[in-house]
């Protein structure tokens, strides 16, 4: 694993931007897998910046996020569907139809995950991904457990992840209980990851995604067997090292 240190929460940005950039720019039909969350916003709005100044177009970028909450619909504003608009699709060149989100909004979930990773493979799988990690070294919804996952598949939320989430709703009620999230195994056929992390709550985190051993009880951990993954992460997430 390649690890590259920034300062702050804006240098994790601008420098995930960059990483982001210079893939679509090499490759203008990029496959982009994308996450949602805190972290990545700052990455976004880079990206936009530099799109808005003629520097990188998304118009031949496809992308495919990782995850989405079971039960809600693709407008309301706690689901993914609507942050990844709001946050970035809405504000570049990109085909609203070559966006992907497994859809929340489909009850049936067996036939919703099989449906998103039949998309994802006809894909070809995505040239870059794009990570966040939880607190509890979780990777899309896959969160810690005694075996790796592995195609689209739908979880129960662990009480950390629900607590975490909840500053996004009313009230940790209202946070959905299930989510459907791509598998840990589907995550490591991109050809390259990129796992973007800041703040002292997500040291313990990287520390064992990066030195810890392999293990399903950190998902993480596995990127260590990525043949093309980098971090890049700040001071304060690279305390313990
Ligand atoms: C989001 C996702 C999650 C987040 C993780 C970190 O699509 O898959 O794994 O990346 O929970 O979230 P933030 O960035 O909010 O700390």
């Amino acid at each position: 694993m390649r690890i590259i240190h920034a300062k702050n929460y804006d240098d994790m940005s601008r420098k995930a931007a960059n990483i982001i950039s210079a893939q679509v720019i090499l490759k203008p039909d990029s496959v982009l897998g994308l996450a949602t969350g805190t972290t990545p916003i700052g990455a976004y709005q880079q990206l936009i910046a530099w799109h808005q100044k003629g520097d990188v177009s998304f118009a031949e970028v496809s992308t495919y996020n990782l995850d989405e909450y079971r039960g809600l619909k693709h407008d309301e504003p706690q689901s993914y569907h609507y942050f990844m608009n709001e946050q970035f699709f809405s504000s570049i060149d990109i085909k609203p139809a070559h966006t992907h989100v497994p859809d929340g909004s489909n009850p049936d979930a067996e036939a919703a995950c099989a449906e998103y990773d039949r998309l994802v493979e006809a894909a070809g799988y995505p040239d870059l991904q794009l990570l966040g990690i939880g607190n509890n070294g979780h990777i899309g919804f896959n969160e810690p457990d005694s075996v790796f996952s592995k195609g689209t598949h739908c979880v129960d939320l662990t009480e950390s992840t629900i607590e975490a989430n909840s500053r996004l709703f009313n009230s940790p009620d209202e946070v959905p209980r299930q989510a459907y999230t791509m598998g840990v195994q589907t995550i490591m056929q991109a050809r390259s990851i990129l796992v973007i992390a800041s703040g002292s709550n997500k040291a313990q985190a990287v520390f064992d995604m990066c030195k810890g051993p392999v293990t399903p009880a950190c998902p993480a951990s596995i990127l260590q067997l990525h043949p093309h993954a980098i971090v890049v992460a700040d001071e304060d997430a690279l305390s313990l090292f």
